[in-house]
């Protein structure tokens, strides 16, 4: 149906329960989730903008849904992953924010749930304030920036099914398809050109490696669990403190590459304000 979809060679297997779809899978994220499934055999749809699939477009989005589910032959469980993910965008276009973040989630839970099937909803760690931290799935989330609030209404559609799984999420790093997305890429490529890297010393998470977080996505898609979990790293680090890892793990040095690492604050940015310290309890 789309040149995204991996079923028909002899090597995939139907999942023996579902039909398994993946919005999102020309993102960093979908990347390694559809990697997964690849390496696990599993046949997969990952529509996108070009099957129809526009999260600006809540309304037409459950027509285009449908058709798709209706021609499978099992339920479907649909890991949702497309977003407006940038903060900046979501800054500048609030109302697109909510319709893509939050409107069009509400849409395909409502979709998928017609279907007798089941929806993994991936939100993130900025839907909590970041006063309180470190956050479990029972603490009471209170985003303070647009992109934040839009994923907590997506969350809010999601819970109304018993079915389905909210996955929240850290920041993530680890390389890129395109070399441009996550935590790591944009900073490699700003120290390899010997640029200044400004990096939070005020700003807490528990930063989890892309790969990592796509193959407990697929695991807790797969398996029972329904309500929120939370997926993160062990650690608590500061944007500076995983900076400098990420550049010391590159082997990149400042004396070579003529980069250099500045210090700096939350506040010295405009925009929506930033959390001081999101960091997530996980078990998983
Ligand atoms: N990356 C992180 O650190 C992080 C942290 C916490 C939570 N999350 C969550 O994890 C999920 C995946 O994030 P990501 O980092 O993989 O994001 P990403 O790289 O920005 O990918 C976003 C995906 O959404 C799709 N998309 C965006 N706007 C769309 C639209 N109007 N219509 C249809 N599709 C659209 C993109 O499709 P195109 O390729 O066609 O643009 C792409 O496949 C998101 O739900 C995000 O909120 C991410």
């Amino acid at each position: 149906m789309n040149t995204r979809s991996h079923g028909t060679p002899e090597n995939v297997a139907r999942h023996d329960r579902w039909s398994l779809f993946v919005t999102g899978g020309s993102g960093y994220l979908g990347h390694e989730v559809t990697r997964v499934f690849r390496e696990r055999g599993y046949a997969y749809e990952a529509p996108g903008r070009r099957d129809g699939i526009d999260l600006l477009k809540p309304f037409e989005l459950e027509d285009v849904v449908a058709a798709m589910f209706a021609r499978c032959d099992k339920p479907p469980l649909l890991i949702h992953l497309a977003a407006w993910s940038r903060q900046s965008d979501c800054d500048r276009e609030p109302e697109n924010a909510f319709r893509a973040n939050a409107e069009s989630t509400g849409a395909l839970a409502t979709v998928v749930a017609r279907f007798g099937g089941r929806m993994v909803y991936t939100s993130t760690d900025l839907v909590f304030d970041g006063a309180e931290a470190p956050y479990d799935e029972d603490a009471e989330a209170n985003p303070i920036s647009v992109y934040g609030r839009s994923k907590l209404f997506g969350e809010r559609y999601v819970r109304t099914h018993a079915h389905d799984l909210i996955i929240r999420i850290p920041l993530l790093y680890g390389p890129s398809f395109d070399g441009l997305r996550g935590a790591s890429d944009p900073l490699l490529t700003g120290a390899r050109e010997g640029r200044e890297l400004r990096l939070f010393d005020d700003e807490w998470r528990t930063p989890l490696d892309v790969r990592d977080a796509a193959i407990r996505i697929v695991d807790l898609a797969l398996s029972d669990a329904v309500h929120v979990r939370h997926v993160a790293g062990k650690e608590r680090l500061s944007r500076y403190e995983l900076g400098l890892r990420i550049l010391r793990e590159a082997g990149l040095d400042a004396r070579d590459s003529g980069f250099r690492v500045t210090r700096t604050r939350r506040g010295d940015l405009s925009g929506s304000p930033r959390p001081e310290d999101c960091s997530l309890v996980s078990m998983y």
